[in-house]
């Protein structure tokens, strides 16, 4: 039985806090009275977030890139060494540039699934053994409503995203013999800088306040997936289920070229 970690247990470790979910969600966790450790690439933003921090909890900033495996694992190292254990880590760094079959390149894939896979499967990796030994802790791993079936003009993101839904399945059934909770979080469209570059209609988009108070709720429910807004992932949760020429036909029709 896992159990879902508390302020009192230790830090909460969020990626990808210099902007848009991560910035929302480190703020909302330092009101409810977490010590949040703040990481992205850009530091003079983190510090920003750090002085905008509300008690009780507060936040520390932690700049990193997370594709630097040798840099994860020593932040972390510090991190523990300077501020005690990390009881719960979000995983929500990430990146999306629209592509298509014309724009195709692999380096560009590549850079992707660096930030948006390997990014993950970094910090992963970095607080995996530690949680292990202390047999508790939260593992949230923010992926998306694009990674269910492939969808036009996503060749990188979708399929990066579809490969940390898997893992995030496979990571629960590994973990929750020793007694560590795993979430999935797979949001639609959310109003934040990086839908802000779409230039096609975002059925259901969400203000990322909205979005992140489902977030912080359900990161202490039971349940595995977290979805927001709930009709769209509903939706496309249902699109899943459909065989590959229905799907291909409703796709072509609705989706953008
Ligand atoms: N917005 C949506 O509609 C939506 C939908 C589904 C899923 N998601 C997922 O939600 C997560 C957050 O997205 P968002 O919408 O909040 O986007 P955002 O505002 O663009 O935030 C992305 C964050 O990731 C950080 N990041 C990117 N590359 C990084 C790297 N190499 N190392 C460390 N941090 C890095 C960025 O910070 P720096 O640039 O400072 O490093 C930024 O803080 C992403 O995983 C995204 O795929 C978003």
């Amino acid at each position: 039985m896992t159990r879902t970690p508390t302020p009192q247990d230790g830090l909460c470790w969020i990626t990808g806090a210099s902007s848009g979910i991560g910035e929302e969600t480190a703020l909302r966790l330092a009101a409810e009275g977490w010590t949040v450790v703040a990481s992205a690439r850009r530091a003079a933003l983190l510090d920003e977030l750090a002085g905008k921090a509300k008690g009780p909890g507060r936040i520390i900033a932690a700049p990193l890139d997370v594709t630097d495996l040798a840099a994860t694992r020593a932040l972390v190292t510090r991190l523990e060494a300077e501020h005690g254990p990390i009881a719960r880590v979000i995983l929500n760094a990430g990146t999306y540039q629209p592509d298509s079959a014309r724009t195709f390149s692999a380096e560009s894939f590549a850079a992707t699934h660096a930030i948006n896979v390997q990014g993950v499967i970094n910090g992963v990796d970095a607080v995996l053994p530690k949680l292990i030994e202390r047999k508790k802790g939260h593992i949230v791993i923010v992926s998306s409503v694009a990674g269910y079936r492939g969808l036009p003009r996503a060749l990188a993101y979708g399929s990066s995203k579809a490969a940390m839904i898997n893992f995030a399945e496979s990571l629960k059934l590994d973990l929750d013999h020793h007694g560590i909770k795993v979430q999935l979080v797979n949001p639609g469209f959310i109003k934040t800088p990086l839908t802000d570059k779409n230039d096609f209609p975002m059925p259901f988009l969400m203000p990322v306040a909205e979005a992140v108070s489902v977030l912080v709720k359900e990161m202490n429910e039971s349940h595995f997936e977290i979805t927001f807004p709930k009709t769209f992932a509903f939706m496309l949760q249902r699109l899943r289920c459909l065989p590959y020429v229905l799907y291909f036909t409703l796709a072509r029709q609705v989706m953008p070229k």
